[in-house]
C-alpha cells in the first residue's frame, strides 16, 4: 500500500494514507522511509526514534523554489521547526537560507553551513548578545518587532562598528484562521508593528546612521490552509511598500514569513502551491520588492515519524489504551494544540479496534492521539506517528526525566544517526 493518496483509490477509505508523505510507504507489509525499513532502524537505534527523510527536504524546498521560480524567491528555512544539524545541512546543500529566532538557532544554522548573509533573524525578544552575535557574523538582515528594538539593534551596531540591515514587522491584522497560540498576524497578538504606525518606526530607524532599511517583514500564523490571508495582507502592506520604495533605496525585500500548511489527514489535500503562486506572483511583481519566505513546517512536517513500541495494552471499563515508549516530551503538538497526528503500524497489521495511545508520562494530557481508530497492535509492536518532522523534536523535553528521543537521517537506502538519544547521564550533565 502506497501512503501517497494519488496512488490509492478513494474506495480503499480509512486504509488512505496522507498524500504527501511520499517517502513513506509500505513494501511486503513493512513501512519503509525510502529505500530503508522503518523496523530495520527502531531495532538499530531504539525507540522513540525520530526518522527523516532527505528526499522529501529536497523535494518539498524544490516546489517551493519551482512554484515561485517566475520572482526567484530567497527561501530561509524556519529552523525553529526541526532543528537536527543534519537536516539544516541537506536543506543548506540546496541553497537555503535561514529564519531564525535565538542566538542558538543562529549558532545551529551557521554551524550547518548556511551563509550568515542568507539568514534573517526574528523575534520579539532578542538580547544585547543576540543581537552583537548577529552582527559579528553579518546576517542579511533583522526583523524588527518594535521601536524600543530598533534602538537596541542601533546601540549594539553602535558599539561595534557596524551597521545593521532591518527588516520592520508590520502586523497587517489578517485572520490567518488557525489555532489561537499559533495566529500572530492579528491586531492583539504581541507581534509586528500595526500597520498605521509602521510609517513612524521606518522613520525612526531612518534616523539612525547605524540601520539600513533592508525590508518589510510579515509572518501571518501557521499552518495556514490556503493562500487567501496572504493576498489579503499583501493588499494591506502595498500602499506602505510603495511608500518605502520611494523613500529608502535600500529597502529591497518583501519577506512574506511562512506558515504554508501541510496535510496530517489522510483526506486532507496538500497547501495549493499553484493557487499561492497565482495569488502572490502578480502582487509581489505590482510592489516591485524581492520576494522572501520562511517555510519551515512545509519543508519538514511530513518528512518525519516518531517511532514506538507498544509496552502495554491495557483495558479499563470505558476504554483501551495502548501505551508507547513515546509521550508528550517527545511530541507536545496533540495535547497543546489538539492536533491530529496518523499512526500507523510499522509492520501491516490486521483487526480494528478503538484506543488511546499514550505515553508513559504522568499527566492524563500525555497522549497521542484519542479514541483512535487502530489496527489490533500488541505489546512490542511498533507504530509510526505521521506528519511529526516539524514541531515534533524542536519541541521535545526533559520532562518526567526522559532522555530525549534518538534521530536518524534517511537518503535513499542510507540511513545515518543523526542525534544519539539522551542518556540518564546527559539529564544531569549541566548540574553543579
Ligand atoms: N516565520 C516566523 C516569523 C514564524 O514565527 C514561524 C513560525 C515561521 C516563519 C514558520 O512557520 P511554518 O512555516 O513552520 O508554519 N509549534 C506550532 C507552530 C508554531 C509556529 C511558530 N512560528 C505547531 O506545532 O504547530
Amino acid at each position: 500500500m502506497s501512503l501517497a493518496a494519488t496512488a490509492v483509490p478513494d474506495d480503499e477509505g480509512e486504509r488512505r494514507m496522507i498524500p504527501e508523505a511520499e517517502s513513506f510507504q509500505y513494501r511486503g507489509g513493512q513501512l519503509f522511509c525510502e529505500d530503508v525499513s522503518v523496523g530495520d532502524l527502531a531495532e538499530q537505534h531504539g525507540t522513540p526514534l525520530y526518522i527523516y527523510s532527505a528526499a522529501h527536504l529536497r523535494r518539498q524546498y524544490r516546489r517551493l523554489a519551482d512554484a515561485l521560480a517566475e520572482v526567484a524567491p530567497c527561501i530561509h528555512y524556519a529552523v525553529k521547526a526541526n532543528t537536527c544539524g543534519a537536516v539544516i545541512r541537506t536543506l543548506a546543500a540546496e541553497g537555503a537560507g535561514a529564519d531564525v529566532v535565538s542566538g542558538g538557532e543562529l549558532f545551529r544554522a551557521r554551524r550547518a553551513g548556511i551563509p550568515a548573509a542568507r539568514v534573517a533573524f526574528a523575534g520579539v525578544g532578542k538580547t544585547r548578545d543576540e543581537i552583537a552575535f548577529a552582527l559579528r557574523e553579518g546576517i542579511e538582515y533583522f526583523t524588527v518587532e518594535s521601536e524600543p528594538e530598533l534602538e537596541r539593534i542601533a546601540d549594539v551596531a553602535q558599539a561595534l562598528g557596524a551597521r545593521a540591515r532591518v527588516a520592520i514587522r508590520v502586523n497587517p491584522d489578517v485572520d490567518p484562521r488557525t489555532h489561537v497560540y499559533t495566529s500572530t498576524g492579528r491586531k492583539e497578538s504581541k507581534f509586528g508593528v500595526d500597520l498605521e504606525r509602521a510609517r513612524r518606526a521606518y522613520e525612526c530607524a531612518a534616523a539612525r546612521p547605524e540601520l539600513e532599511i533592508a525590508g518589510i517583514h510579515m509572518h501571518l500564523g501557521s499552518p495556514l490552509a490556503d493562500e487567501k490571508p496572504y493576498a489579503e495582507a499583501l493588499d494591506k502592506v502595498a500602499p506602505l511598500c510603495a511608500w518605502l520604495r520611494e523613500r529608502f533605496p535600500t529597502c529591497r525585500t518583501l519577506d512574506l514569513g511562512g506558515g504554508f500548511g501541510i496535510p496530517y489527514k489522510r483526506r486532507q489535500k496538500p497547501f495549493d502551491l499553484d493557487a499561492f503562486a497565482a495569488a502572490v506572483i502578480p502582487r509581489v511583481k505590482a510592489i516591485g520588492l524581492r520576494l522572501a519566505i520562511e517555510p519551515g513546517r512545509y519543508i519538514v512536517g511530513n518528512a518525519g515519524i516518531l517511532v514506538a513500541r507498544v509496552q502495554y495494552v491495557k483495558d479499563n471499563a470505558f476504554r483501551r489504551f495502548v501505551i508507547v515508549d513515546a509521550a508528550m516530551n517527545d511530541l507536545i503538538r496533540p495535547p497543546l494544540y489538539g492536533a491530529w497526528h496518523e499512526i500507523v503500524p510499522v509492520r501491516e497489521t490486521a483487526g480494528e479496534v478503538v484506543a488511546d495511545v499514550v505515553g508513559p508520562v504522568c499527566e492524563s494530557g500525555d497522549f497521542l492521539a484519542q479514541e483512535r481508530k487502530l489496527p489490533d497492535v500488541r505489546e512490542g509492536d511498533l507504530l509510526a506517528v505521521m506528519s511529526a518532522g516539524a514541531y515534533g523534536f524542536a519541541m521535545a523535553s526533559n520532562y518526567n526525566s526522559r532522555g530525549r528521543a534518538a534521530e536518524a537521517l534517511v537518503d535513499g537506502a542510507n540511513a545515518m544517526l543523526a542525534r544519539v538519544r539522551e542518556s540518564w547521564e546527559d539529564l544531569v550533565a549541566a548540574e553543579r
